[in-house]
């Protein structure tokens, strides 16, 4: 089939596919350029950028589980002034969209990284209310009246489209996403990495530094497609759908569960290239469902 359309559209940033390499999972774009040409991508999102340079948590800080990838890298960054003058000029040489993912310890600091980025040309910035690996635990995502008060906040500031990436280590998921709408979110994330741990036997240590990590890759996507699926039928938000994505088939099951685009992570460290095999499987899919368009795949679930 000729003329498939790939292209979607996230509250006005124009992805020419819905493919999205995740926080966190490729540096800052420049030690991937001999292994990921960004023009491919539907859009990237940078790591996690703080006020201050961040080291991060102790080693080790990534483990192997079953199906999975443990990480405790803790928020590690260069912080904001270095990530502007030396990390953000590489990745604006593309023509694809850059979201800036930025978190703070306080109101406060996610409100100066705001106006800081005001000042560039970037796409969208993506509110890290989630991470579950940083000292001082960031909770905003467990809190449905934090979650409103920060995003209500970064909303009256940001002039570019506002992200909010969610965390799986709720009860209710939907709950937190619609008080993130209600403050007036543009695009919801989901999921960050789920809270687990690891242990060495012989030694009776946590396999971690930090002891708790994120759990991502295969071993949590059904999980997170069931929390995609329950918050798109909460909310008419664009919903970037993640978490153990690896294929074009696990691509397609959060597209048609709800997801507006998707996102790689832990997928990106087995294969930095597994965005062309999924870009390829979607138009073949389309193709052979004689489908001219991706968009018309999303929340097709049928419940019946
Ligand atoms: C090593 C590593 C570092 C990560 N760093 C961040 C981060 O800085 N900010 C963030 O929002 N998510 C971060 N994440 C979470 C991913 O962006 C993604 O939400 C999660 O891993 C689930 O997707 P996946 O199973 O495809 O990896 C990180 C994940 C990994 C594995």
């Amino acid at each position: 089939m000729k003329n498939i359309n790939l292209k979607v559209n996230l509250a006005g940033i124009s992805l020419k596919n819905p493919l999205i390499l995740e926080s966190g999972c490729f540096g800052y774009g420049e030690e991937y350029q001999d292994l990921i040409n960004i023009n491919e991508l539907g859009a990237v999102v940078t790591k996690t950028i703080t006020l201050k340079p961040k080291v991060g948590n102790p080693p080790p800080r990534l483990a192997e589980t079953a199906s999975g990838l443990l990480n405790s890298i803790g928020l590690a960054n260069v912080g904001i002034e270095l990530f502007l003058k030396e990390k953000l000029p590489y990745l604006k040489k593309f023509s694809t969209p850059i979201i800036v993912s930025i978190a703070g310890e306080t109101t406060e600091e996610y409100l100066q990284l705001i106006q800081r980025l005001n000042e560039e040309q970037i796409a969208g910035i993506e509110l890290n209310i989630s991470c579950p690996n940083v000292g001082k635990k960031l909770t905003v995502a467990q809190d449905e009246d934090k979650t409103f008060g920060l995003v209500k906040a970064a909303k009256k500031q940001t002039e570019v489209p506002l992200l909010v990436k969610l965390s799986p280590n709720v009860t209710d998921i939907t709950r937190i996403a619609k008080s993130a709408e209600r403050a007036g979110a543009d695009i919801l994330s989901l999921v960050n990495t789920f809270s687990a741990m690891s242990i060495d036997v012989e030694t009776k240590s946590p396999k971690l530094g930090g002891i708790l990590g994120g759990l991502s890759g295969p071993a949590i996507k059904p999980i997170a497609l069931r929390m995609l699926w329950q918050v798109r039928k909460t909310t008419s938000l664009p919903i970037i759908g993640m978490g153990g994505i690896t294929d074009s088939r696990d691509a397609l099951e959060f597209i048609i569960a709800g997801a507006n685009a998707i996102g790689l992570g832990t997928a990106i460290f087995i294969n930095p290239q597994a965005y062309q095999g999924i870009i390829k499987g979607l138009k073949d899919y389309l193709s052979r469902k004689r489908i001219d368009d991706i968009n018309k795949v999303v929340a097709s679930l049928n419940e019946k």
